[in-house]
């Protein structure tokens, strides 16, 4: 279980979060509504500790380990993904070797050049990534579909059991946006939670939630359970 306390938060001395407390159960997806400015990346950056983003107050726990007292390498192995709003470009990064090394720090590994190939190669032809794209700096000119493939690729080899969402939907067109909710939707199991961040419904047209939560000025102002997502969810889309 993933629990968020009472959590206040600070970027550049101004307060994004003020006081959000919410607790995600492993299996279950979320959620979380809000409009632009809202604190909803803020939440995100902060779950994913981000160094900009200091906690000032509260707790995040995982399991009833203390997140935010853990040092960067042992959260690295933690199982939480974050899908970035904006998808950061790194040059000097083959694509091969940042999934070789993530993968080899998540499960403790060290394939070699070798046999990672052999592990991935799989993956990249489930998802139709030309394998190319190994051999090129991470995400550089890599349209908005092809970067939340990558990220889907990361998520497919890393096993994370909290997935964030963080409007996956900007940057992409309408036919690219079904592309990667369909391979989101596959991913869904009782094994892992998506927490989705958004402002427009339509990626809950693909992913079920148990729970919507509202944040304004950096608080929580509704919540509801399963019931009303489900009502939320059948108005939307008819079904
Ligand atoms: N790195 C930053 N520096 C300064 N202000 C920031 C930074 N990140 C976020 N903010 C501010 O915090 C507030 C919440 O932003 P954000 O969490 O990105 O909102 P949302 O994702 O809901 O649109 C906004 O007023 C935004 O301008
Ligand atoms: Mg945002």
């Amino acid at each position: 279980m993933l629990h968020v306390k009472n959590l206040v938060v600070q970027v550049e001395e101004k307060q994004v979060l003020n006081g959000v407390s919410m607790t995600f159960e492993q299996g279950k997806n979320y959620c979380i509504l809000g409009k632009n400015g809202s604190g909803k990346s803020s939440l995100a950056m902060t779950l994913m500790w981000h160094p900009s983003y200091e906690a000032t107050k509260g707790t995040v726990s995982l399991d009833d380990e203390d997140l935010l007292e853990m040092e960067p390498d042992e959260r690295a192995k933690l199982w939480i993904f974050l899908a970035f709003q904006s998808i950061p470009e790194v040059k000097g990064v083959k694509l091969f070797e940042f999934l070789r090394t993530i993968y080899n720090s998540r499960w403790e590994k060290k394939e070699s050049f070798v046999s990672f190939k052999r592990i991935i190669l799989p993956h990249l032809e489930e998802l139709g990534i030309d394998k190319e794209f190994l051999w090129r700096d991470l995400n550089v000119g890599f349209s908005g579909g092809e970067r939340r493939k990558i990220e889907i690729l990361q998520v497919k080899i890393l096993e994370p059991k909290y997935i964030i969402l963080d409007e996956v939907d900007s940057g992409l067109d309408v036919d690219a946006f079904r592309s990667v909710a369909g391979l989101l939707k596959e991913l869904d199991s009782p094994e892992n939670s998506f927490i989705i961040i958004t402002h427009y419904f339509t990626i809950l047209e693909y992913l079920k939630v148990d729970e919507v939560m509202v944040l304004q000025d950096g608080l929580i102002v509704q919540q509801w359970g399963k019931e009303i997502a489900d009502t939320i969810q059948e108005n939307w889309f008819g079904e």
